[in-house]
């Protein structure tokens, strides 16, 4: 099977029209949730007030196909693609599409990767993004993982 990621940013450019963008939001995140699982897409989309970034990969033909749906979307637009290209394994293989915005502990994982004070994917390079979205998955799957079972000290006799 022959693997690809592809990494874009886009500005958004959601109007009451879409539901506001809560409600836009929440149905992009839904759809997506369906459609990735379906497909085989795994990756992770992060936005602020002025950019969606999103990395998505799995069979190439399922990216194309997908890429094509999003890039045609209302909800943004001046979609720009930083890299497209074959890979040989998945940087997220755990999640189906993460989903995530700037909260303070976002804003500190960005900050290793740019010196711009706002989230701004269009100062980054393909490498840097692909590595914060990364990690952002990756601090968001730990956050959600249950608490480890307390062990019950058994009193010895
Ligand atoms: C920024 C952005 C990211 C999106 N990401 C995905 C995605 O990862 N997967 C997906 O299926 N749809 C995604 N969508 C939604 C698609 O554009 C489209 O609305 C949806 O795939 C249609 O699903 P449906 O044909 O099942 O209704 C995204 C939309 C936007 C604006």
């Amino acid at each position: 099977m022959y693997l690809m990621r592809l990494t874009y940013y886009s500005t958004p450019s959601i109007t009451p029209e879409h539901g506001g963008r809560t409600t836009a939001l929440k149905d992009n995140l839904a759809a997506s949730r369906k459609n990735n699982a379906t497909s085989g897409i795994t990756g992770t989309l992060f936005f602020n007030d002025d950019y969606f970034a999103q990395v998505i990969e799995g069979h190439r033909d399922e990216v194309s196909n997908s890429f094509v749906r999003i890039s045609a979307d209302p909800r943004h637009e001046d979609v720009i693609i930083l890299r497209a290209e074959p890979i040989d394994e998945r940087l997220f293989n755990k999640w189906e599409m993460g989903f995530a915005s700037i909260t303070e502990q976002t804003e500190a994982l960005y900050r290793k990767y740019s010196a711009s004070p706002r989230f701004d994917p269009a100062k980054m390079s393909a490498e840097s993004l692909e590595q914060l979205l990364a990690e952002i998955a990756q601090s968001a799957q730990e956050q959600a993982k249950p608490e480890p079972q307390k062990v019950r000290r058994v009193a010895s006799l």
